[in-house]
This record gives C-alpha cells, sequence and structure tokens, in this order.
C-alpha cells in the first residue's frame, strides 16, 4: 500500500512541476525541458530565485560580486540559474540552508555594497527557506508513513459536541506517536469534503511533521485520488508535548474528495517533538506551516482594520464575519478578533491567515473579496479605502511571510 502510494506520490509531483514549469518557461523562457522531474519543493525553489531574490541581488548586489573583484564573486555565472547555482556552492558560505535567516546574504548589512531594504531581505529569506525545503530528507530520517485509510465522521449540521456533529480523533499511536491524535471536523460539500478544526493534538513526546498529503480512496476506484493541490507541500509543524497546533491554519476544502469514502494523510516525515531543530528556539510550540505567527504584528498593524470599519466604510469585516452572519462566519470566522486576550486574537488571526497569499499578496481572499469590482461578496471598499486596508494589512502579511 504504502510503496504503491509514495510512487503515485511523486508522479503526482511531477505532474504538478511539469505545469508549474510551463507557466515559468511562459514568463521568463528561462527553465528549459532539460528540468522536467523537478519535486514541487524544487519547482517553489526556482520560482523564488526568479522572480524574487536574483531580481535584488542583480539590482543591488552583482555588480561588485559579479567576479570584477576576487574572492567575494559569489554572483559570478551568465543568467540566473548559474548564478543561483554559483552563490548555493559559495565558500565561505554566504547561504545556510540550516538556519536561513542567518545566512550572510541577509546578515551582512551595509558594506561596500548598500544595506537589503526589508521587503528585499523578505524575498531573499523566502528563497533561501525554499531551498532549505527543497533538499532531500537527510540520511536516517525516519522514512514517509501514512494513516490507515478510514472513513471520516461527518458532521451534518451544528458544531460539535452537537450529536450531528462528530469530530475525527485519529490516534496516531500506531506510528510511534503514544497519545498524539489528529484532530478535524469533516463536513460534505456538494463538491468534496470541508475540514476544519484541522489540528494535531501532542501526546507527551509532542509531534514533529514534515507535508501532510490528504488522500482519498474512492470506493472500487483501483487508485487512490490525492489533495489536487498538495497544499501542505511546505507545511513543517513542531508541536511540544500535549500542545494542540493547527495545520494549515485549520480549514481546508478538498474538491473532489467524497466524503463516503476512506480517507487517509501521508506525511513526508512523523515524529516526536524536535527541540533542537531551528524552528523559532524549541519554544512555545506554536510553530506551523498555518496559523498567525506575526501576532504582535496583527495587533499593531491589522487588528483593527478587521475590528472596526476602515474609514469612510459603513461596516467593518467584523460585523458580518463573527458570527451574526452565518454564509460569512463559515468562509471566515474572526470572533473575537477585537479581542483584548492574546489567545481570542490569534483564533481569529489564525482564520484570517488561510485567505492570505504570501507569495502574491494582492491575491490575498481578504483582499479579492472586497475589491471594488467583486460582486460576489456582499461588501466592498472603494478603491481608496482598499488601498488602506492593504496599507495596514500588508505590514501584517509581510512579517507573516520572514517569521521563522
Ligand atoms: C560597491 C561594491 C559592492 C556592492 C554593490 C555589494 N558589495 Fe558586498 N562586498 C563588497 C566588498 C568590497 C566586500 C569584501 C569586504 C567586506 O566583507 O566588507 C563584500 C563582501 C560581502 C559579503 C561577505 C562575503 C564573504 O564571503 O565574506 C557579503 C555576504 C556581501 N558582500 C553581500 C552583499 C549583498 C547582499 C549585496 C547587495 C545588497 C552586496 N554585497 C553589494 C562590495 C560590494
Ligand atoms: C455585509 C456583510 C459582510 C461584510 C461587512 C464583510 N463580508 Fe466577507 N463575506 C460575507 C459573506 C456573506 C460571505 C460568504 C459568501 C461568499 O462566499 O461570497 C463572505 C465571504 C468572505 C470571504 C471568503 C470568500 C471566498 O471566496 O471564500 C472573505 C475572504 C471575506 N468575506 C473577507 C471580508 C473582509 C476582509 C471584510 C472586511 C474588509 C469582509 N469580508 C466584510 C459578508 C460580509
Amino acid at each position: 500500500m504504502l510503496a504503491t502510494l509514495v510512487r503515485e506520490l511523486n508522479m503526482v509531483r511531477l505532474s504538478v512541476g511539469a505545469v508549474a514549469m510551463i507557466a515559468l518557461v511562459g514568463c521568463t523562457g528561462l527553465i528549459d525541458d532539460g528540468n522536467s522531474g523537478l519535486t514541487k519543493e524544487e519547482v517553489a525553489a526556482r520560482e523564488a530565485w526568479i522572480n524574487g531574490a536574483a531580481p535584488v541581488l542583480s539590482t543591488n548586489c552583482v555588480a561588485c560580486h559579479n567576479g570584477s573583484r576576487p574572492a567575494i564573486e559569489f554572483l559570478a555565472g551568465e543568467g540566473d540559474l548559474p548564478m543561483r547555482d554559483t552563490v548555493l556552492a559559495f565558500t565561505p558560505a554566504v547561504v545556510n540552508l540550516d538556519a536561513p535567516a542567518s545566512s550572510r546574504l541577509l546578515t551582512k548589512g551595509v558594506h561596500d555594497g548598500p544595506a537589503l531594504l526589508a521587503s528585499e531581505a523578505s524575498a531573499l529569506l523566502e528563497w533561501i527557506k525554499a531551498e532549505k525545503d527543497a533538499q532531500p530528507a537527510p540520511e536516517g530520517e525516519t522514512p514517509a508513513v501514512e494513516i490507515e485509510p478510514f472513513i471520516p465522521a461527518i458532521c451534518t449540521s451544528g458544531t460539535p459536541p452537537a450529536p450531528t456533529c462528530p469530530v475525527n480523533d485519529v490516534d496516531l499511536s500506531v506510528l510511534g506517536l503514544a497519545g498524539a491524535k489528529l484532530h478535524f471536523v469533516a463536513q460534505a460539500l456538494g463538491s468534496g469534503l470541508y475540514l476544519n478544526q484541522l489540528s494535531i493534538i501532542g501526546g507527551p513526546d509532542g509531534v514533529y511533521l514534515e507535508h501532510p498529503l490528504f488522500v482519498s480512496y474512492p470506493a472500487g476506484a483501483e487508485e487512490p485520488t490525492f489533495d489536487t493541490i498538495d497544499r501542505f507541500f511546505n507545511v513543517k509543524i513542531n508541536s511540544m508535548a500535549n500542545a494542540t497546533t493547527m495545520i494549515g491554519g485549520g480549514t481546508a476544502a478538498f474538491i473532489g474528495f467524497t466524503a463516503t469514502d476512506k480517507i487517509s494523510i501521508h506525511f513526508k516525515v512523523l515524529k516526536a517533538y524536535q527541540p533542537d531543530n531551528g524552528m523559532g528556539g524549541g519554544g512555545g510550540g506554536g510553530d506551523n506551516g498555518g496559523g498567525c505567527k506575526a501576532l504582535a504584528s496583527f495587533k499593531t498593524n491589522a487588528q483593527a482594520l478587521f475590528s472596526n470599519p476602515v474609514a469612510g466604510a459603513a461596516q467593518s469585516c467584523r460585523g458580518c464575519h463573527a458570527g451574526q452572519n452565518g454564509n460569512a462566519s463559515s468562509a471566515m470566522n474572526i470572533t473575537g478578533v477585537d479581542s483584548q486576550t492574546d489567545a481570542t486574537i490569534q483564533t481569529a488571526c489564525n482564520q484570517i491567515r488561510t485567505r492570505i497569499n504570501t507569495t502574491t499578496i494582492d491575491q490575498s481572499g481578504i483582499y479579492l473579496a472586497v475589491d471594488p469590482a467583486n460582486q460576489n461578496h456582499p461588501f466592498r471598499l472603494t478603491a481608496a479605502q482598499l488601498t488602506a486596508f492593504k496599507n495596514g494589512v500588508n505590514v501584517w502579511i509581510n512579517a507573516e511571510k520572514v517569521a521563522p
């Protein structure tokens, strides 16, 4: 079972990679067919390089670091990709894949050359993190594991603990993590399966996981179906003993999955909490791939913009998205966004976090929904109000982008 799954997984990755690559060739012409077979992580790293890091380095740094001066030619190489290979391989190292934020490229600061702007540093960091994710798992790493397929309990109405709304608590002790559980509430959608409260609950050993992939086993079909967008490919969670951590912000809609079919979850890595893996210094247990990490920035820059009307607007997001309007709140529930208590604000922020796109910030759901041109959303901002909204909220999104 597992062997087939992993083989299938590689095929999914390949086809996803191929699609992304066509997009890349279309816009830059830089990646040729010789690169087919890239994993999704590798494609993401190349995109982050071509669209993020390379332009920053070319504009600010290449002039002195392209070989015109000896011993610091870490940006030598004709063209973007050769330049990437040089900078990654350069000694003494200027890129540290084990601890991306400490890379000398980022920490050098003003010297003969200029300091990086925050947005430039963020583009470089994003790229280095993507290169880190694209590294093959080190030798001796626990092999990928899969949960035994099961039929999820479906919530038909209400919210837990209503008898019509059971929760799913999948026992992970069989996978070597005594007391750990994968928790979620599942609802049937016309077009798929909708999960919320999706979280990992640690046992005494806590949980470290990477890249959960949801798989559906359609009754009677020979082959399983995968989460078509492999949405959690860059999720890494390091959760301390007995802590609960949301996965990918806690909600996910799997289009094409049927609620009555068995599902399972495949993890690239699943093991006990890792005290020293460089994720947040081992503290807090709140590190995860989805929930808000930059809560302080959210409070300073964004909280009020969700709690109160943007200047000149008739309503606030909270006016509909905090329980008053069922459809609004099931799309994005920000109850408690106006709270003074961090834990409550965190829950609301986690919901908003699922509606942002850190790669292309303007494509974030929170902006598209209230865009003056969007006739589907019952409330819109004017262009000027949207700009004011973005000016505040973007500060937080940029902080989320670079949060470790
Ligand atoms: C005007 C020329 C110039 C520009 C532009 C320039 N640098 Fe430098 N850089 C130097 C010189 C000279 C050194 C060697 C002396 C030193 O370490 O300060 C150096 C050294 C470095 C080092 C240390 C390399 C090592 O192995 O010790 C890093 C990292 C670095 N630069 C990063 C950057 C980045 C990032 C940019 C673009 C934001 C940049 N530099 C732009 C001139 C420049
Ligand atoms: C008048 C009530 C109302 C207000 C005010 C409101 N919304 Fe909504 N919103 C809704 C409803 C109803 C839905 C669900 C219907 C839908 O899916 O379009 C929704 C859906 C959304 C969605 C999900 C869209 C999707 O495609 O899944 C987002 C994101 C969103 N709103 C963001 C916001 C933001 C940001 C604000 C404040 C700037 C806001 N909303 C203010 C009523 C409102």
